[in-house]
């Protein structure tokens, strides 16, 4: 395709919503090659204008003929959306990457983070998949992370507790804690309970074996990035009333010995990840440290104190980047080195 010929049209699909907006702004700091910007979103936002570099692009509702000679397009309109229209637009020629939780364990559908397992984006011919999976959040952050680890020493088991930013939820999220901080009277906790000035240890709905949705999908989403069946996973999920990104405490215990400068060393070195951590002068990361920036945060590196085999670390990424919008683009790049 000579230069002159290139066209790629991208659909932002939930383009009002915290995940979407977050899509544009990373596309145009990206310089993602985009030749035009389709904005979906409900018949709410119909009608309304989004702005990418400079320009307004008005909001569709979704329909075949928003899909028409679209390339790529990122879904973030939550699950049932996602079954309504991934086809659609897939058969439309898209190559659709989704937010939603709707295809991840799909057999037949690549779950992917870029730093970990890129390759499954392709088929065997060498083309894109037609609908690619986006992880959860919690668990994007927490594989960039495991990745190298499980490369160079192996990862047997790893017991993660999260503190979750509100934003995780979405709009209605974030508006729960600022109508909770402005005292306004609560017909129904969006998060529960009250999470102003709380920490609520339930995300999503239980599951039969007294695990939550969030935290099955951690363990399930982990091993088939990871393509490791043996990998134990062992969460429990914490909303509390930040904004900014997510953190996690990881127990990693490795299969083979190791030394602590060689872990922060290799993971100093490991794509996506910024090493913070010198405790003596308070340096390790935090949600704010994460806010707007696309990269995982390592801090409070340490040999867990009774098991030399294992290893304790504090993690934070912002949700609606590394969790989200970024790796949906980083996704996108991918597929791209193969249109051009
Ligand atoms: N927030 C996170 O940290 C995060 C991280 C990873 C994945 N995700 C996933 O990303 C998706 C979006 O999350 P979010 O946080 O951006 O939610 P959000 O702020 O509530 O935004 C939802 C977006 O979807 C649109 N939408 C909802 N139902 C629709 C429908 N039936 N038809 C067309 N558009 C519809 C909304 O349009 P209107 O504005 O017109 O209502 C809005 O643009 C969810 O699947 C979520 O699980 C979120």
């Amino acid at each position: 395709m000579s230069s002159s010929d290139y066209h790629c049209r991208v659909a932002v699909f939930g383009a009002t919503g915290l995940v979407g907006r977050t899509m544009l702004k990373v596309l145009e700091e990206r310089n993602f090659p985009v030749t035009d910007i389709v904005p979906i979103a409900s018949a709410r936002s119909a009608g309304q204008a989004v702005q990418f570099k400079g320009q307004d692009y008005i909001i569709q509702v979704p329909s075949k003929e928003a899909f028409q000679g679209v390339d790529i397009a990122l879904f973030s309109a939550g699950a049932t959306a996602s079954k309504q229209w991934a086809a659609v637009a897939a058969a439309e020629g898209a190559v659709v990457i989704d937010n939603s939780s709707a295809f991840r364990m799909d057999p037949d559908v690549p779950l992917v983070v870029p730093e970990v397992n890129p390759g499954d984006i392709f088929k065997e011919d060498g083309t894109p998949e037609h609908i690619i999976a986006n992880p959860n959040c919690s668990t994007i952050q927490m594989v960039v992370v495991l990745k190298p680890l499980h490369d160079l020493f192996g990862v047997k088991r790893v017991v993660v507790s999260t503190y979750q930013s509100v934003t995780g939820k979405g709009k209605v999220g974030r508006d729960a804690l600022e109508s909770e901080l402005a005292g306004e009277k609560q017909d129904e906790y969006t998060h529960f309970h009250q999470i102003a000035f709380n920490a609520v240890p339930q995300i999503d709905m239980f599951t039969e074996n007294g695990y939550t949705k969030e935290e099955m999908k951690m363990v399930n989403e982990t091993r088939k990035i990871m393509g490791d069946d043996t990998l134990s996973i062992s969460p429990t999920t914490v909303r509390i009333p930040v904004y900014g990104g997510h953190g996690e405490s990881l127990n990693i215990e490795l299969a083979k010995d190791f030394d602590i400068d060689q872990v922060r060393d290799l993971l100093a070195a490991s794509p996506g990840i910024i090493l913070q951590d010198d405790p003596s002068a308070r340096i390790y990361p935090m949600p704010l440290t994460s806010y707007e920036r696309d990269e995982v945060f390592v801090g409070r590196i340490r040999r867990d104190y009774w098991h030399p085999q294992t290893l304790n670390m504090w993690i934070v990424a912002d949700n609606l980047r590394k969790g989200a919008a970024t790796n949906a683009v980083q996704i996108a790049e991918v597929v791209n080195t193969k249109r051009k």
